[in-house]
């Protein structure tokens, strides 16, 4: 069976496409699941995306995605990369390796979006690059 990679989306994130596209692009979170879909395809991963505005959801599905032996996780929290003491406390709960995974690039922007628990805790980053950020962490994931 083909290993899975949760791909977890936090608060606002269902808005993308409409949602300043000068900074996220014009891609809606379903293209880039369809994105996804088709190059997780090529690599024998299956992909389970998922969004909530509620901090809660991404600490229950990062505890099940280990529960079910997910091969890891893509994590955009959105704003509570920047907020979450829960989220780092959870990626550093779970053996699976976490993706922090942004389209644009928190550090070019206000100086609050420099700092990232998220990242304090994660495998590795990938940020700035659009909907690619997500390819280029999927490829990245295929080869832990
Ligand atoms: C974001 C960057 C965050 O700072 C912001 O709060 C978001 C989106 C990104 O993908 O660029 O909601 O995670």
């Amino acid at each position: 069976m083909a290993d899975i990679i949760y791909v977890l989306n936090g608060p606002n994130l269902n808005l993308l496409g409409m949602r300043e596209p000068e900074i996220y692009g014009s891609d809606t979170l379903d293209d880039i699941a369809g994105l996804l879909e088709d190059r997780a395809r090529e690599l024998d991963l299956a992909i389970d995306m998922r969004q909530s505005n509620h901090e809660g959801h991404l600490v229950d599905w990062m505890h099940e995605a280990q529960a079910r032996g997910a091969k890891a996780v893509l994590l955009n929290a959105g704003a509570y990369t920047h907020t979450s003491l829960a989220l780092h406390d959870c990626i550093k709960s779970i053996r699976t390796p976490v993706i922090e995974v942004h389209l644009s690039n928190p550090h070019a922007r206000e100086g609050f979006r420099r700092s990232s628990h998220v990242g304090r805790a994660a495998k590795g980053t990938i940020a700035g690059f659009g909907a690619l950020s997500y390819l280029l962490a999927l490829e990245a994931a295929a080869r832990l």
